[in-house]
């Protein structure tokens, strides 16, 4: 017996005015699964992960979310019925301290409850010794970690993160892969990742796409993800 999927995208388009990029993609992430998007640069995962947020409007194509279409609902809405987002870039409030970021998602949720900031702080112990820095001073790692908390500050159902280890120094990308599975296998997170570094994604994922030519063009298992057409797909 399967569950229905927590996610579920299905014939996704998305384009920059006339510039076409995804041509139907589908993807799906069970309750408490953790899938991985693949595939080289510019190929759209950006653009896809922006498109499941309603950060960028889709051209055609659904997104559910817990058995609701969310398609037309705002970021905020999406946010709010537990979809967690991590832009690309780790994006945080440079000119707030650490605290002050975790507190301004706090006061944007409805729930306002302070143990999700300690909770947070909890998967991020370093963050904790940082708390009055100005998030601009941080590491590039440091600041990840910083917009990773911020997205469990919302309390989230799944974490969408895109590229959580790019330009993020060796010791802290081992922090961040330890904090995701943790998040995954502990608390039953549910996960879409975007990451092009294999062997991470190996480690974590149970399922991947890899996206090329604006759709998947291969899905499987981490097992899968060893084979030649794989390497060639996403060939470095
Ligand atoms: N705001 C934009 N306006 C116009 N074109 C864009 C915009 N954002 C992205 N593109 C183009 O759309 C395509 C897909 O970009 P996208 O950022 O989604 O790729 P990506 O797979 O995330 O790449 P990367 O691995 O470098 O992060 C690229 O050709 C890119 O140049
Ligand atoms: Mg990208």
């Amino acid at each position: 017996m399967t569950a229905e999927p927590l996610l579920k995208v299905e014939g996704l388009e998305a384009a920059y005015g006339r510039a076409r990029v995804l041509f139907g993609v589908d993807v799906a992430v069970e309750p408490g699964g953790l899938m991985c998007v693949m595939g080289r640069n510019g190929v759209g995962k950006t653009t896809l992960l922006n498109a499941v947020m309603g950060v960028l409007a889709p051209t055609a194509g659904t997104v559910t979310f817990d058995g609701e279409d969310v398609t037309g609902l705002p970021t905020h809405e999406r946010v709010r019925r537990g979809m967690g987002y991590v832009p690309q870039g780790h994006e945080t409030f440079p000119q707030l301290t650490v605290a002050e970021n975790l507190q301004v998602t706090l006061e944007a949720t409805r729930h306002r409850d302070r143990t999700a900031v300690d909770e947070a702080l909890e998967v991020f112990p370093r963050l904790t010794e940082l708390l009055g820095r100005k998030a601009g001073f941080l590491s590039g790692g440091q600041q990840q970690q910083l917009a990773i908390a911020r997205a469990l500050v919302t309390r989230p159902r799944m974490l969408i993160l895109d590229e959580p280890t790019e330009g993020v120094q060796p010791s802290i990308v081992a922090e961040i892969e330890a904090a995701i599975e943790r998040l995954h296998r502990e608390r039953g997170l549910a996960v879409l990742l975007v990451e092009q570094y294999l062997e991470l994604a190996l480690r974590l994922a149970d399922g991947f796409v890899i996206i090329e030519g604006g759709v998947v063009r291969r899905s499987g298992t981490a097992a899968d993800l060893r084979d030649e057409e794989v390497k060639r797909l996403l060939a470095v």
